[in-house]
């Protein structure tokens, strides 16, 4: 299984995604390739936002040694399932796809925990580290659906 996230500068929301994931599959002796991306090129290279690393090692999860780098469409070949933040993300995703096979790859993570419903993690940027808190918590819970549908296989 392998599993990319999606937001939208790859520093905050993506990579905290790819970190939880990772450790859940490493507790569970899992064995899955995960991976994060953006869709914007202003942080291309860097390391996570400040915000995002200190959450995550406020749970023990680290994740900066992480890059930012760009989606494109050669991640349609590498990835079994894309899990976008919301649906501007969800549009750009789909508008790479090269057929409905693609398309089929990519949902909104929350779905996981709320199918059908599109609930978006916004975008924690521009606000403190409470927006932080919560996008954690969100990204916590859909990817422990994640991860034990993927245990169940
Ligand atoms: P992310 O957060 O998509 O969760 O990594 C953002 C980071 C940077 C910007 C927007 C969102 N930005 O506009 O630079």
């Amino acid at each position: 299984m392998r599993i990319l996230f999606i937001c939208t500068g790859n520093i905050c929301r993506s990579p905290l995604a790819e970190g939880i994931l990772r450790e859940k599959a490493r507790a569970m002796n899992l064995h899955i390739e995960v991976d994060s991306a953006g869709f914007e090129q202003f942080h291309v290279n860097d390391p996570p936002d400040e915000r995002a690393i200190k959450t995550g090692r406020k749970y023990g999860i680290d994740i900066s040694g992480h890059r930012a780098r760009l989606f494109g469409t050669e991640d349609f070949k590498r990835f079994d399932k894309i899990y976008v933040m919301d649906s501007w993300h969800f549009a750009n995703a789909m508008a790479f796809a090269r057929n409905e096979d693609d398309r089929q790859k990519v949902d909104y993570i929350m779905n996981a925990v709320y199918p059908g419903e599109n609930i978006p993690v916004q975008d924690p940027w521009y606000d403190g580290m409470a927006a932080f808190e919560k996008v954690y918590h969100q990204l916590d819970k859909a990817c422990e659906m994640l991860i034990s549908l993927i245990g169940e296989k």
